[in-house]
């Protein structure tokens, strides 16, 4: 283990998802177990009392691939030489809030982030958005980073991924390894299309196998669009260590590839491919090799995905249409 640390920087280290995230990062689950990891955590003056308890635990569980920990309240110093950048930390939805008071909140913070990654962060950066709304939080931080490859502004969908995965697992009585090619399209929100179209289980169509279009259509699709709701409902808070292990799995699996014969879903720009307009952060089946993403072409795409993948894109349209107007981006 003689490799020179690698830089990942979080935000909302002190919250929810960074309890449950920052202790697989250091124990080697992010990037493998021969990358030692520096971590720079990112938070908000009055919860950095608590990142420092966070810190104090990490230290404490004497992580050999832990190279250093630094908290900072100043996004500035925080994204200086990131690698790797979660961004974790958002404005949560309270009550009486509508989406565009969340879309203003956030864009407060993550403009002046995106920017700070901008100046600072290295040339090899590859961020990953989870704070909501995802897609259009990477959006707003991506516009604000014009030296930054667009390609390397990614959002989080594999939670819905896994949340898919899960269901047709149980659904087919066969064990998620088995399932192949299973794509989330969209938004990360209630309006996503999980498509079991081009999912395989043991090499052949997942839809066909289970052959039960009623429940594809009322129970699969509607239980993993509103399984964030579900487990709020459940817990009284949001879904923490599973949106922690789907960070994980999204950063592995950029870094280190998709395996041969599969794919992921992963939030990145589109480049009008299956005519998601340019420049949107849609969540698309791609594959990975290299440290680097491509969305897998030439699908098949029947009238019934056609019109939720359009539902769901016109949602980020009206996303993007809502944070111009704020002057976000
Ligand atoms: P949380 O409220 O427990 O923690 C958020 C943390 O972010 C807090 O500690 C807060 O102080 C910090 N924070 C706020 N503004 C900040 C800023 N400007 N810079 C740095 N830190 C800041 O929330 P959580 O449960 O950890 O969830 C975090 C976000 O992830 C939420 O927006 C949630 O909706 C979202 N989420 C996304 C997915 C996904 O699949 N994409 C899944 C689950 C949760
Ligand atoms: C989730 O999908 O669990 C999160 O995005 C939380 C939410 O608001 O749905």
């Amino acid at each position: 283990m003689s490799r020179t640390p690698v830089t990942v920087t979080v935000t909302g280290a002190a919250g929810q998802i960074g309890y449950a995230l920052l202790f697989r990062i250091a124990s080697g689950q992010l990037l493998g177990a021969d990358t030692p990891v520096r971590l720079r955590l990112l938070e908000i003056p009055q919860a950095v009392k608590a990142a420092e308890g966070t810190a104090m635990e990490l230290d404490d569980s004497a992580f050999p691939l832990l190279a250093g920990i630094d908290i900072f309240d100043d996004a500035a110093k925080a994204f200086e030489g990131a690698n790797v950048a979660l961004l974790v930390g958002a404005r949560p939805r309270t009550q009486g809030m509508e989406r565009g008071d969340l879309l203003e909140a956030n864009g407060g913070i993550f403009k002046p982030q995106g920017e700070a990654i901008n100046a600072g962060a290295a040339d090899d950066v590859k961020i990953l958005v989870v704070g909501n709304p995802a897609n259009t939080n990477a959006l707003i931080a991506q516009q604000h980073a014009p030296d930054v490859p667009a390609a390397r502004f990614t959002a989080m969908t594999r939670l819905d991924h896994n949340r898919a995965l899960a269901q047709l697992s149980k659904k087919a009585g066969v064990s998620v390894s088995d399932i192949k090619k299973m794509t989330i399209w969209g938004n990360h929100s209630a309006t996503q299309y999980p498509d079991l179209f081009h999912a395989e289980i043991a090499g052949k169509s997942a839809a066909e196998t289970v052959g039960d279009q009623a429940w594809l259509e009322n129970d699969f699709i509607p239980t993993v669009a509103k399984r964030g709701a579900a487990i709020i409902e459940a817990r009284k808070s949001s879904s923490a260590a599973s949106a922690a292990s789907a960070a994980i799995d999204h950063v592995h699996t950029w870094v280190n590839g998709t395996a041969e014969g599969d794919w992921t879903s992963m939030a990145v720009v589109s480049d009008g491919s299956y005519g998601v307009p340019e420049g949107l952060i849609s969540s698309f089946p791609v594959t990975t090799r290299n440290g680097e993403w491509e969305i897998v072409q030439g699908l098949e795409i029947d009238d019934f995905s056609r019109a939720r993948i359009d539902a769901s894109v016109n949602e980020l349209a009206e996303e993007r249409d809502a944070v111009r107007k704020l002057g976000l981006i």
